[in-house]
C-alpha cells in the first residue's frame, strides 16, 4: 500500500522499486564492505541499514547482536524484510521511509550501512547521525567502472575518490577503489567502499 505521507516524487520512486522487488526472487546478501570488515563492528549497540532493499545488510547486522533498523522507500521490500526477519528469528525494526525527506536523527546509531544507494544531500546527516565512535560502512558504484553494471545515471555513481572526500570528517579505517588501474582481469573494480569512524 502506498504511504500517503510521501511526496509525489518519492511515490514515483517507490513505485519503480516496488515493481523491481515484486519480480525479484534473489536471496539478499550482505554487501562486501560489511562482510569483509565484520571485525570493525562494535559488539553491542544500534545499527541502521539505510535504503535496505531486501535487507541483506540488516540480517547480517542483527545476527551480530546489534539492535537493527532497516529503512527503505519500497513497501514491497519492507514487507519482505519483516517476513524474512521473522522466519530467521531476527529482531529488525523495518520501516517504510523516504530517507531524503527523513534522514536519521543526529547521534542515533552506532553503525550505519549504505550499499548501492547514493544521495549526496545526506552526507552531513549520515555523519551527524553516528554516535561517538560510531562507524559508517559505505559501498556503491563508481563512474569509472570497467563493466556495465549498476545505475545508468551519472548522478547515482561516484566520481574518483568521491566517497573518501564526502566522509573526510570521519577517521577512515578502510578504503578501496581500484577502477581501471592495472590488470583488469582481476581485482574488485565496479564499486568503491569505505569504513569510517566518528571521533569521540
Ligand atoms: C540499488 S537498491 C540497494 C538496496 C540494498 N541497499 C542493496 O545493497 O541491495 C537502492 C534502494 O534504495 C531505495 N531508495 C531509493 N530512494 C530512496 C529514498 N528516498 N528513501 C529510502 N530508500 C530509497 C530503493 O527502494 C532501493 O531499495
Amino acid at each position: 500500500m502506498l504511504n500517503p505521507s510521501l511526496s509525489a516524487g518519492a511515490r514515483q520512486e517507490q513505485a519503480r522499486w516496488n515493481e523491481r522487488y515484486q519480480q525479484s526472487t534473489s536471496a539478499p546478501q550482505p554487501c562486501r564492505v560489511l562482510q569483509e570488515n565484520r571485525h570493525l563492528l562494535p559488539r553491542t549497540g544500534t545499527a541502521l541499514d539505510l535504503a535496505c532493499g531486501l535487507g541483506g545488510n540488516a540480517y547480517f547486522l542483527a545476527a551480530q547482536g546489534l539492535e537493527t533498523w532497516a529503512w527503505d522507500i519500497s513497501d514491497v521490500a519492507i514487507d519482505r524484510v519483516r517476513q524474512t526477519a521473522q522466519q530467521r528469528g531476527l529482531l529488525i525494526h523495518a520501516d517504510i521511509r523516504d530517507v531524503a525527506a527523513n534522514p536519521p536523527a543526529p547521534v542515533s546509531f552506532d553503525v550505519i550501512v549504505v550499499s548501492r544507494f547514493l544521495d549526496r544531500g545526506l552526507t552531513s546527516a549520515l555523519i551527524e547521525a553516528l554516535k561517538p565512535n560510531g562507524r559508517l560502512y559505505y559501498q556503491t558504484f563508481i563512474k569509472q567502472a570497467p563493466e556495465d553494471v549498476g545505475p545508468k545515471e551519472d548522478q547515482f555513481r561516484l566520481d574518483a575518490q568521491e566517497l573518501l572526500n564526502m566522509f573526510r570528517p570521519l577517521r577512515i579505517l578502510v578504503y578501496r577503489e581500484e577502477a581501471q588501474v592495472g590488470d583488469l582481469t582481476s581485482g574488485w573494480r565496479n564499486e568503491a567502499l569505505l569504513v569510517g569512524q566518528k571521533e569521540p
